[in-house]
């Protein structure tokens, strides 16, 4: 509480311990605003950073039963172009009977795993699947192999189809789809 001067014009303790509390706090908001603004700065990616999170990849040379591993962002990416025979044997499957019927894909939330849902170009037959098995981070065998004639993964025996859907072994999930773009014959990962 704050006391008049006395006849000399002193204050009080009390009221010195008030000014210097109130003065110290001032200088603190002063040095923790100025310490969070490069943080904040810092955290704005700059178009160095932006450019190496995508990527693009030419994938005019890949035949219908041939299959492309990439490296994005350290991590294995499989881009394969099914046969028509492929493509016809994956759609008859049910798919509500498989062990994850939810397609994995971020733009087909509350659709499920079938064709249309699972290929980047259905017309063309191209899959694009993050190559990290589900259950412990593998990276599973490709270009049919498995009893579904997908993807294997040998370590402790998941088994993909050829649209990445796991089919059987302990693997609780389809491989995921990752975020990617297709324009004529350039793939853009990212
Ligand atoms: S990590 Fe794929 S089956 Fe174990």
């Amino acid at each position: 509480m704050a006391h008049a001067p006395d006849d000399h014009g002193h204050v009080a303790d009390e009221d010195r311990r008030d000014i210097l509390f109130l003065a110290t706090g001032a200088v603190g908001a002063v040095g923790v605003a100025s310490a969070v603004w490069p943080l904040v700065d810092q955290m704005n990616p700059s178009a160095s950073v932006l450019a190496l999170s995508t990527m693009e990849v030419d994938i005019s040379a890949l035949e219908p039963g041939q299959e492309m591993k990439v490296s994005f962002l350290k991590a294995p990416v499989f881009i394969r172009r099914m046969t028509e025979e492929e493509m016809e044997k994956a759609a008859a499957v049910d798919v509500s009977a498989m062990p994850d019927p939810d397609p994995r894909n971020p733009n087909a939330a509350g659709l499920v795993a079938d064709v249309n849902e699972r290929l980047i170009d259905p017309a063309r037959g191209i899959i694009v699947l993050s190559g990290v098995c589900t259950h412990l981070g593998c990276v599973p065998l490709g270009d049919g192999a498995g009893d579904y004639k997908g993807w294997f993964c040998p370590c402790h025996g998941s088994h993909y189809d050829s649209l990445g859907r796991i089919r059987k072994g302990p693997a609780p999930e389809n491989l995921p789809i990752p975020v990617a773009s297709l324009d004529g014959d350039i793939l853009k990962l990212g």
